[in-house]
């Protein structure tokens, strides 16, 4: 298989993962979140099938490689889709699976889409303030220039629990009146300046405003709970749903929906870490929260 692995996103708790989707040889397993393939690559050499999707439609290129470096016989195990990971039914039925042995959730974004200025979401890379893993709809500059005061605070309040919402709308809303806030580091210098003194912590100061412009941006909560509803519906019996989440705000609705779900039953009572070591290698495993959960009535 053609090694993809020199791309800069390094899959996060690979072996917990595939241990946890409890493998059966030849079933067809899910990628919901197939950024560039680490996870999918692995299944695939674990001889199981995946079912593939993304909604930045800048993966593919990681979709091609990897059927590429696909043995022919072996193409077939490999679909891909570009799409939102909300419609998986229609993905299911579209690949005509009868049976889906488990499926993996990876949220949030990946290496490539924070390292690429250009995309908008790195508040340490300059860019357009843009912050759409898909690029169809409402940008982040458009939320940042177009919201009135009150609607901002309550955004990057309930977004991004940032406890100076307030002072920021406000910054935001002034800054706006002489220039319309277009890039990432005019966002960055906004919030910077309009931070108290000693307000910083260990935290950047625009890390909150950013996770919330994205959350809002990609309406990621509220595709989450129907993600979480359609894997629920599309999963076998004994089939295994994993969610790696990466913030208490999609923790909690993957917790409480694992929680309360009719058809499962949580295997872990409290959410998996990565190792020490992973998490030495990997910053991005640091904050990483792995649950699961298993069908168990049909
Ligand atoms: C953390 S990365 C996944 C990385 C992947 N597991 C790997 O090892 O390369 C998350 C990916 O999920 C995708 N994504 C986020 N929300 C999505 C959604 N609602 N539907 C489909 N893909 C989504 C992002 O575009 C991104 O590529």
């Amino acid at each position: 298989m053609t090694d993809i692995t020199n791309t800069a996103h390094v899959p996060v708790m690979l072996k917990e993962t595939l241990e946890h989707l409890n493998l059966q040889p030849n079933a067809f397993y899910i990628d919901a979140t197939f950024g560039a393939g680490g996870h999918t690559k692995a299944l695939l050499e674990a001889d199981v099938n995946v079912l593939a999707v993304d909604q930045d439609p800048t993966t593919e290129v990681y979709m091609v490689k990897l059927r590429q470096g696909l043995a022919a016989e072996r193409q077939a195990n490999f679909i891909a889709i570009h799409g939102n990971f909300e419609f998986l039914e229609s993905y299911v039925k579209q690949a005509d699976l009868s049976e889906v042995a488990g499926i993996l959730m990876d949220l949030g974004v990946s290496s490539m889409q924070l390292d690429e200025g250009e995309r908008g979401f790195a508040f340490r890379k300059d860019g357009p303030l843009d912050m759409r893993m898909n690029p169809e709809g409402e940008s982040a500059a458009d939320i940042v220039n177009q919201f009135d005061q009150e609607d901002l605070a309550a955004l990057i309040f309930k977004y991004g629990e940032e406890r100076y919402s307030r002072r920021i709308a406000r910054a935001i809303v002034e800054a706006r009146q002489t220039a319309e806030i277009s890039t990432t580091q005019a966002l960055v210098n906004i919030i910077q300046q309009a931070y108290p003194k000693g307000g910083y912590r260990r935290d950047h100061p625009a890390r909150r405003t950013f996770q919330a412009l994205r959350i809002y941006v990609n309406d990621e909560l509220g595709v989450l709970e129907r993600a979480l509803q359609a894997a629920e519906k599309v999963l076998a019996l004994h089939g295994r749903l994993v969610v790696l989440s990466y913030h208490s705000l999609e923790d909690r609705i993957v917790k409480h929906f694992m929680k309360n779900a009719s058809h499962l039953k949580v295997l872990t009572k409290k959410p998996l870490l990565a190792s020490d070591e992973e998490a030495s290698l990997n910053p991005r495993a640091r904050s990483a929260k792995l649950r699961v959960a298993e069908r168990i009535t049909l």
